[in-house]
């Protein structure tokens, strides 16, 4: 039998090419900011257009497939992750990076069946990178393999993580205080990126040795967690137990041994599920 999904990945790779297109037009005008969640919880109109672009195509030719995506969720969809075929969804992937012309922008998209990932694609669409992997079938950028680093030592590693403002003064020192903590061990150094699918495919292609963060959304982790596995490299979750792509955390690295030495060095605070409102 033939793969059943390639139809729906070849349909994923178009449409986040033309999304891409859409945020590059984007950035040669004015971009007005709107506020979510916080001061620092950034939208903008382009965010919400490409959102109804990505869904209102694939609807049109999988009508019975389901749906999370970022923007809808914050318009009230639900984010329960069933066993439907399920696309999901970050139209933009580094919003905040988008809104300063920083230049890591991706669109992100998993797409899941019986809640397992069947694959996934993140398109970096300023530096115009096409990231694609299928589960079994490995992982490419720009339709060339790509590999992690297979570092095995985490003092010889490049980490990514994410460093923003927290309401909560608790959460903020224990994040302050894991970064303190792995700089200290030393690594060769962290740096942030800005966009969590990004962070993944640098660790896939052997740019990066690992990514961690408690926080993100499924929206943030789906499309890259296919990219990372395919490319040979390790996801789990943040205490190095199995990932789960609801629980908002992740590790992701080159090897497990890094994964597991870099869970030992962070400290958990409750993030929350992304689908506490359902399952
Ligand atoms: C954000 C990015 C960023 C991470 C944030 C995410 P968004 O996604 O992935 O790297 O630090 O936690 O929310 O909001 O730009 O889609
Ligand atoms: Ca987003």
């Amino acid at each position: 039998m033939g793969d059943p999904w390639q139809e729906c990945m070849e349909d994923c790779v178009e449409v986040a090419k033309q999304a891409g297109k859409i945020i590059r037009e984007a950035l040669e005008g004015d971009i007005t900011v709107m506020h979510k969640s916080s001061q620092v919880d950034l939208v903008t109109e382009t965010d919400q257009r490409v959102e109804k672009l990505i869904i209102s195509s694939i609807k049109a030719k999988f009508p019975t497939h389901s749906f999370i995506g970022e923007e809808s969720v914050a318009a009230g969809a639900s984010s329960v992750l069933t066993d439907d075929p399920t696309w999901i969804i970050d139209p933009i992937d580094g919003t905040t990076n988008f809104v300063h012309r920083f230049p890591f922008v991706s669109v992100s998209i998993g797409f899941t069946v019986k809640k397992e990932i069947i694959f996934g694609v993140v398109y970096s669409c300023i530096e115009d990178k096409m990231y694609t992997a299928r589960i079994g079938k490995g992982a490419f950028c720009n339709g060339v393999p790509i590999k992690v680093s297979g570092q095995e030592d985490l003092n010889r590693s490049l980490v990514l993580t994410e460093v923003g403002f927290k309401n909560d003064p608790q959460r903020f020192e224990t994040l302050m205080a894991n970064l303190r903590r792995i700089i200290s061990i030393p690594v060769h150094g962290i740096r942030s990126p800005g966009s969590a699918a990004v962070n993944m495919c640098m660790v896939a292609s052997g740019s990066a040795d690992a990514y961690y963060h408690m926080g993100i959304h499924c929206w943030d982790m789906a499309g890259g967690a296919a990219v990372v596995t395919e490319a040979g490299g390790v996801v789990v979750d943040i205490s190095g137990g199995p990932f789960d792509l609801m629980s908002r955390r992740l590790i992701a690295a080159s090897s497990r041994a890094v994964a597991e030495r870099l869970a030992s060095y962070i400290t958990e605070f409750p993030v929350g599920r992304d689908d506490a409102d359902g399952s």
